[in-house]
C-alpha cells in the first residue's frame, strides 16, 4: 500500500518533471506539489527513518520548484508607486499565515466547559489578568510566556485554550503544529518566525499550539528529519525571544497529550503547566447537561445516576455518548417513516443512554492515566 503510494508520488514527480521541461510552468507547479503531498503523506505511514528522509528532502525539492516556478510566471510585486519592491517574502507568507493559522475568536466560552475549576483558575491567571492588568505584572512578578496544557485526550484542553481567548481581548492565533509541520514543510520555520512578527504587531497576542507534542519532540530522535529541526530550533528562538521582554505581551499557549515526549527545552519554556484531567462526577454531570442542552428529556433522566456509572470516561466520551442517545427517536421517526409528516421526536430516555453506552468504552486507561499522574507529579503546577 505505502509503496504504491510512493511508485505514486514519483510518477506525478516525473511528469511534473516533463511539463517543467516543455515549459507548462502551471501544470508543472500543480504536479510538483502533488507529488510533495503525496510524500509528505507516504512519510506520516512509514517506519523507515531513511525511506522518510529521502522523501523529505525529494518533497523539499519540489517545493522549493513550485515556489521558483510561481514566482517567475507571476513576476516580482511592487508597490505602487512602481519603484520599492515590497517584502515579496514576507506577503507571501503572511498569505500562507492566513491559510494555516486561525485568527479568528472562537465560539466557544466557558460555560462550554464542565468544571476543571483549578485549570480555568490556572489560566486566569497566567493568561488572562497579565494581558488585562500589565500594570500588575512588573518587578518580580514576571508574567508567564509559555503556558502549557497537558493531560488525556478529550478532557478539554483545545476547548479550554479557545474559551480562554474569549476571556481576553487578546488577539488569538490558533495554529496546530501538525499541519503547521506538513504543509509547509521547507518554510514551516519562516512561518514561524513571521507568526510571531505578527503576534508582536497585534499585541496582546496569545498563540496557540496545538498538538504541539508534533512539534517539540525530543531532539536528536531517532525519525528525526532535518525540517523538523529547523522549526523546532525556530519555536525555541521565539519561545526565548518574547520572554526576556517585558514590554512584549504575547503569550504562548501549548496544548499536548503526550506531555512526556516533550524536548526538556520546550518544557523548560512552559514555564507554567496545567493539568487538565478526567472530569470527576460533578464535572461528568455537567458535560451531559452541557451536550443535552435543549433536547427534551423524559422524566426517568437522571444525570447525577449517569455521571456516577461513567466513571473513568473523559468529556469527549461523554459528549460522543450524548450525541447517540439523542440520536435515537430520530433514528426511530425514520425508520417509522413519520420524518417528512413534521411528527416531534419523543423524548430521550434512560434507556437511550443505557444502550448507548453499552457500546461504548472509555479511551483512557488506568495504565495510562497513571502517566499523566506521574509527569503531573513531576513536571506539573510550578
Ligand atoms: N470539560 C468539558 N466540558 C465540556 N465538554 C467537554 C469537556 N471536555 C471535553 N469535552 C468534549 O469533548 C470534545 C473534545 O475535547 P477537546 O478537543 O478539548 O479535547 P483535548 O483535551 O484537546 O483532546 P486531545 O488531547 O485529543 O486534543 C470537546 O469538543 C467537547 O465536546
Ligand atoms: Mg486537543
Amino acid at each position: 500500500m505505502s509503496r504504491e503510494l510512493f511508485q505514486h508520488a514519483m510518477n506525478i514527480a516525473k511528469k511534473a518533471i516533463q511539463y517543467d521541461e516543455n515549459g507548462k510552468y502551471s501544470l508543472a507547479v500543480n504536479n510538483y506539489v502533488e507529488a510533495a503531498d503525496i510524500l509528505m503523506r507516504f512519510i506520516k505511514t512509514s517506519s523507515n527513518p531513511e525511506m522518510k528522509q529521502i522523501c523529505f528532502s525529494k518533497a523539499e525539492q519540489y517545493l522549493r520548484r513550485a515556489r521558483e516556478l510561481r514566482e517567475a510566471t507571476e513576476g516580482p510585486v511592487y508597490s505602487e508607486g512602481g519603484k520599492r519592491k515590497v517584502s515579496k517574502d514576507s506577503s507571501r507568507l503572511r498569505e500562507a499565515l492566513a491559510e494555516t493559522i486561525i485568527m479568528e475568536k472562537p465560539e466557544v466560552t466557558m460555560d462550554d466547559v464542565a468544571n476543571l475549576e483549578s485549570a480555568k483558575q490556572a489560566l486566569r491567571e497566567a493568561v488572562v489578568l497579565p494581558i488585562e492588568r500589565p500594570d500588575l505584572f512588573t518587578g518580580a512578578r514576571k508574567p508567564w510566556r509559555g503556558v502549557l496544557l497537558f493531560g488525556p485526550p478529550g478532557c478539554g484542553k483545545t476547548l479550554l485554550a479557545k474559551a480562554i481567548a474569549n476571556e481576553c481581548d487578546a488577539t488569538f492565533f490558533s495554529a496546530d503544529a501538525a499541519s503547521l509541520v506538513s504543509k509547509w514543510l521547507g518554510e514551516s520555520e519562516k512561518l514561524i518566525k513571521e507568526l510571531f512578527k505578527l503576534a508582536k504587531e497585534e499585541q496582546p497576542s496569545i498563540v496557540f499550539i496545538d498538538e504541539v507534542d508534533s512539534i517539540a519532540t525530543k531532539r536528536g530522535s531517532r525519525d528525526e528529519i532535518g525540517g523538523e529541526r529547523r522549526i523546532k530550533t525556530q519555536l525555541l528562538i521565539e519561545m526565548e525571544g518574547i520572554k526576556g521582554k517585558a514590554q512584549e505581551r504575547i503569550i504562548v499557549l501549548g496544548a499536548t497529550n503526550r506531555p512526556w515526549e516533550l524536548d526538556p527545552a520546550f518544557r523548560r519554556r512552559f514555564e507554567k503547566r496545567v493539568y487538565v484531567t478526567l472530569p470527576d462526577e460533578a464535572a461528568r454531570k455537567k458535560v451531559f447537561e452541557i451536550h443535552t442542552k435543549e433536547i427534551p428529556m423524559d422524566d426517568d433522566v437522571n444525570f447525577d445516576e449517569l455521571a456516577k456509572i461513567t466513571e473513568g470516561f473523559t468529556g469527549s466520551d461523554i459528549a460522543l455518548l450524548c450525541r447517540e442517545a439523542i440520536m435515537i427517536p430520530i433514528r426511530e421517526l425514520d425508520k417509522s417513516g413519520l420524518l417528512s409528516e413534521e411528527a416531534e421526536p419523543r423524548p430521550v430516555r434512560r434507556s437511550d443512554f443505557i444502550d448507548s453506552l453499552a457500546k461504548m468504552k472509555p479511551v483512557v486507561s488506568p495504565d495510562e492515566l497513571r502517566k499523566f499522574e506521574e509527569w503531573n507529579e513531576q513536571f506539573g503546577a510550578e
